[in-house]
């Protein structure tokens, strides 16, 4: 018997094929904004920070008069990556043979060029990408004329403010790098329902009330509700809950920028996640907390995010195992508890529908 088509997952086959991944960099992670840092990374004007669109280096600037810009962080020249650290500059100079781009991106200065008769100059500089901002939060997105952030962030915004986080509030904390052997679509599968919550993670459903998740779907915005267990406000949890923020919020805005928010104090984690190779991802969340929020806490806090964290990546890992391995051609989902799961399917498959000209 045949399952409603929607209710089949994708294909187990395009969780390992080298070509739907090669789809994917081009009409998912080099079209979509993605979450790429902080404003705190910059120093002011003159200064810039590397960091990633989907699986593509990138540079964030802030120019001499403060205009924030950002490029490829890809060398004309021969390809070597331009900036690895962060930090204040009056240029961009390439490590390797030390051709130098002014913050603006122009080809300021190659050694050697004036004695090539026809060097273009003028076509070398860096290849400029999309940058925009919220609040604090740097979003990048790889087509230079991507419609504006507001556009893909949709309510998002107030969605968070809605659930009672005020992100103004909030300061840095660090910043958690981490890589997952499974296809980026099963790591983001995994956060998108919590169905698997009650058997794997006993401490998250001693902290929210799992059984009144509430699941919305929003433009790009898939998202998750819900409120903190009164066991958490009665002191069983794994760390102290009780704060302001009286409901979990748990978003991912498509493709692959996650933003959590757990009850208790002021907290959130926002991160992107991408593909490095077809089974494997590599993401890395932003800390932030309410400025001098106390040390203890924030540590209970860590010890419970990763714990969690560790919990998510034996499942995603062990799936990629069982759907990777070619054994069964798809699987059955839920339309309840695994409706954003649908629904970044669906988003999914039809962004590799499209013809990339038709735009
Ligand atoms: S690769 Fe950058 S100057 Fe040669
Ligand atoms: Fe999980």
């Amino acid at each position: 018997m045949r399952l409603a088509s929607d209710l089949a997952t994708l294909p187990y086959s395009w969780y390992v094929d080298p070509a739907i991944a090669e789809l994917e960099r081009g009409r998912i992670f080099r079209r979509h904004w993605q979450y790429a840092g902080h404003l705190g990374e910059l120093e002011g004007p003159g200064s810039a920070f590397p960091t990633h669109v989907g699986d593509l280096p990138a540079l964030v600037v802030r120019d001499r008069e403060g205009t924030l810009r950002a490029f490829l962080n890809v060398c004309r020249h021969r390809g070597s990556i331009l900036v690895s650290q962060p930090g204040p500059r009056t240029s961009i100079q390439c490590p390797y043979h030390a051709w130098t781009y002014g913050l603006d991106g122009c080809l300021r200065g190659a050694p050697r060029s004036r004695e090539e008769p026809d060097f273009e100059a003028d076509e070398l500089g860096l290849v400029p990408i999309a940058v925009d901002t919220w609040g604090e939060f740097v979003f990048l997105n790889a087509d230079p004329d991507a419609p504006p952030l507001a556009h893909a962030l949709g309510d998002l915004p107030e969605s968070v403010s809605d659930n009672g986080l005020d992100i103004k509030g909030l300061r840095f904390h660090s910043r958690a790098h981490y890589e997952i052997a499974a296809n980026w679509k099963i790591a983001l599968e995994n956060y998108l329902e919590c169905y698997h919550c009650p058997i794997n993670h006993p401490g998250l459903v001693g902290v929210i009330d799992e059984r009144q998740l509430a699941l919305q779907a929003s433009g790009l915005r898939l998202s998750q509700f819900a409120p903190v267990h009164p066991d958490a406000l009665a002191g069983r949890a794994a760390y102290d809950a009780q704060g302001e923020i009286t409901r979990g919020q748990f978003h991912l805005l498509f493709p692959s920028t996650k933003f959590n928010t757990e009850p208790g104090r002021p907290n959130l984690s926002i991160g992107p996640v991408w593909p490095v190779a077809p089974d494997r991802c590599h993401g890395f969340l932003d800390y932030w907390f309410a400025p001098g929020e106390d040390a203890g806490w924030i540590e209970d806090f860590f010890a419970f995010d990763t714990q969690v964290g560790a919990e998510d990546t034996d499942l995603v890992e062990s799936v990629q195992r069982g759907a990777g391995s070619g054994a069964l051609e798809h699987g059955r989902m839920l339309a309840g508890a695994e409706q954003l799961l649908i629904a970044f399917q669906r988003q999914v498959r039809s962004a590799l529908e499209t013809d990339v000209s038709d735009g």
